[in-house]
């Protein structure tokens, strides 16, 4: 008996064996590990299935948790790069209203508001259109995309320039974070400064662009070009921020981003939150491509330093990122 089991096993190793050398073992080499990360994905799939572990997005509805928010849109004779934002901006859910920021000479055309509420009756949710509003302004001046807005209904606003765009999940990531702190700047482009010490003599601080937040790691703004903030601060920086600081962006055409950013800091005694997001340009020429620029914006930032007293601004190295679109911790 003993013999005979042992004889069959013996064959059906051997009958194995050819298999596997019919097979070819070089094509046996490459399937198996396929097979065996197929199984993984199949049994971590169960098991997610198992744990009620599926990826939900954070709210429901046309509008989520809160009232959702406003987009301030800051453009200036593009108008296809306007249409662009708003057809994009209108299919996302937690938008409630979009307020144009207008500084033209000329009023938006009648083509144009058309087109622009035709995008938005399209896009319509559930019967419910996004308010669409120009807010239009006598004088040319970079304060205008922080006027008062009478007819606001929610707390957070979402500021942007025409020539950026986010995909909607990042826009409501950035907008669950500005819930969770909504004093503060929640923003996807950040600046930083520095004590500059090549000038002994004097306190001077240097401003610095993406390269230096991208080796320092260090940021201590995030620019209103694509940024959440409350309400309240458009009041404060238009009835109570100085006016010599309004006059000086006025004047030199620059700087109202970095005027907001002290703003905020000297309000809260608090650092803005970066938070990390995709970002496509549809627009190439901005200022900051030209020479200079980061020149000027050191000294906007020492003239407003002399304007608060002191510098407000606090430096964190902190990050906001959306732990669902994370692979590893
Ligand atoms: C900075 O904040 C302080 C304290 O809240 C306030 O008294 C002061 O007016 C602010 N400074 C400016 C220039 O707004």
């Amino acid at each position: 008996m003993v013999v005979m089991r042992g004889g069959y096993s013996r064959r059906l190793v051997q009958r194995l064996r050819q298999a596997l050398i019919g097979l070819g073992s070089v094509r046996v080499k490459l399937l198996l590990p396929c097979f065996v990360l197929f199984m993984l994905v199949v049994v971590a799939g169960r098991a997610a299935n198992f744990m009620g572990w599926r990826h939900k997005p954070l709210k429901q509805g046309s509008l989520p948790l809160g009232k959702g928010y406003t987009i301030l849109i800051n453009t200036w004779k593009r108008n296809d790069l306007l249409k662009q934002s708003v057809e994009h901006y209108s299919s996302c859910s937690g938008l409630h209203s979009i307020h144009i920021v207008w500084s033209e000479p000329d009023p938006p055309t009648d083509s144009l508001r058309g087109f622009l509420h035709h995008v938005l009756q399209l896009k319509s949710i559930n019967g419910r259109e996004v308010d669409l509003h120009f807010d239009i302004n006598q004088e040319d001046s970079l304060n205008n995309r922080f006027k008062v807005i009478k007819d606001l209904e929610t707390d957070a606003i979402f500021s942007i320039d025409d020539d950026v765009v986010f995909p909607c999940p990042t826009v409501e990531f950035a907008y669950s974070v500005w819930q969770s702190a909504p004093d503060t700047m929640v923003g996807f482009v950040p600046r930083m400064h520095w004590l500059d010490k090549t000038k002994e003599d004097e306190m001077y601080y240097a401003y610095g662009g993406w390269w230096s937040v991208w080796w320092m790691g260090t940021y201590s703004m995030v620019l209103s070009k694509a940024a959440f903030f409350h309400r309240k601060y458009l009041d404060m920086y238009t009835n109570q921020m100085p006016a010599s600081i309004r006059d000086y962006v006025t004047r030199n055409r620059n700087c109202e981003d970095i005027a907001m950013s002290f703003l905020v800091a000297n309000a809260t005694g608090a650092p803005p939150i970066w938070v990390q997001g995709k970002i496509f340009e549809i627009g190439s020429t901005g200022i900051s491509s030209l020479q200079g620029h980061s020149e000027r914006r050191s000294q906007c930032v020492n003239r407003f330093v002399i304007e608060y007293g002191h510098m407000p601004l606090v430096e964190s190295s902190v990050k906001a990122v959306d732990s669902r679109r994370r692979w590893f911790w």
